[in-house]
């Protein structure tokens, strides 16, 4: 049997491969920079700050609320090709507003296209209301607020992503128990680009059950046991990492160091097409890296399972088929 995959890293426009980004935008009108793909078709981002950069421009090409039906129903019945079973999605109320999409025309176009995935592929999901940090603190409260003022069955968490450098966690602290209030999971991003003390201080502030990467906890020993202690999971995307240049290959990241501390691991593909993978490439790379058994693989599916942000049946449903 197959190894069935969970995705808790995965952001819904990043997912979304330059082939489709180019028919949105010719469907649209939309003239998208001709400096965003390179000579091959493939994303063109050189960092960090430019990949963020490139991510809005491709952002440009989604102007309707089908095209978020699109996005979903493509994301989800593609990776349920690869073998995933359950995917948690990062959606962006921010990146539709800028094209004159309100929130909830949003999510009736993002249930719709997973349900069409979901009816044909038998994959289950939900997704995760993300704020973006450089936008600002104001922004992710009208974001929060969002979650509390349209809650929705499929939208189980909240989150963070963008640029780690920008402002501390605490000034997202009101922007977070607005969230919590309204019954989500809570996920930070911390520790990608920036050092274990933005990991210490996204717990101090936000405590999230989930950290996205966290792979910078390896730099302070009383962080990964503290991690350990309290069971915070992190959605670890090595493939991404590598991408953005943190570590040179998948033997450098610091998924297996972390685990054998006792700290809860899972993997997630972030940013698939931009990061040259998909999550059964991470589930793949890491398991030949670390020369992991298939119960090691197994179990990583399983503390993912455990850590998603979705209802208890679901969640027995799920560890079922493992
Ligand atoms: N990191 C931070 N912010 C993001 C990412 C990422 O990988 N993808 C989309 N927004
Ligand atoms: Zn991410």
């Amino acid at each position: 049997m197959k190894l069935p995959l969970i995705d808790l890293h995965c952001h819904l426009e990043g997912a979304a491969s330059p082939t489709l980004i180019r028919a949105l935008a010719a469907r649209n009108g939309v003239q998208l920079p001709a400096d965003l793909f390179n000579a091959d078709g493939s994303y063109l981002w050189k960092d960090f700050s430019h990949f963020l950069e490139s991510y809005d421009a491709a952002c440009q090409a989604i102007r309707k609320p089908e095209d978020f039906f699109d996005l979903a129903y493509t994301h989800f019945s593609d990776a349920a090709r690869l073998g995933m079973i359950y995917g948690e999605v990062f959606i962006s109320a921010d990146h539709a507003a800028a094209s004159g999409i309100a929130y909830p025309e949003m999510l009736t176009a993002l249930e719709g296209g997973f349900s069409k995935a979901r009816a044909q592929t038998g994959v289950e999901g939900r997704f995760v209301l993300t704020a973006i940090r450089h936008y600002g603190v104001e922004k992710a409260e009208q974001t929060a607020a969002l979650a509390h003022e349209f809650p929705h069955p499929l939208v189980t968490g909240f989150g963070i992503a963008g640029d780690e450098a920008f402002g501390q966690p605490a000034d997202f602290a009101r922007a977070f128990d607005v969230a919590r209030n309204a019954g989500l999971g809570i996920t930070v991003h911390a520790g990608e680009v920036c050092g274990p003390q933005s990991i210490a201080a996204a717990l101090d502030a936000l405590k999230p059950a989930r950290i996205g990467h966290g792979v910078a906890a390896i730099g302070d020993a009383s962080l990964v046991a503290r991690l350990a202690d309290e069971g915070v999971v992190l959605e670890i995307c090595p493939g991404s990492n590598i991408a953005v240049g943190v570590y040179g290959a998948y033997g450098q990241s610091p998924f297996l160091r972390l685990r054998d501390a006792g700290v809860k691991v899972s993997l997630g593909a972030d940013d698939p097409p931009y990061f040259h993978t998909d999550i059964a490439n991470e589930y793949a790379q890491v398991q030949q890296a670390f020369d992991l058994s298939a119960p090691d693989m197994l179990a990583i599916s399983k503390t993912a399972i455990e850590a998603a942000f979705c209802d208890d049946a679901t969640k027995a449903k799920l560890l079922e088929k493992l």
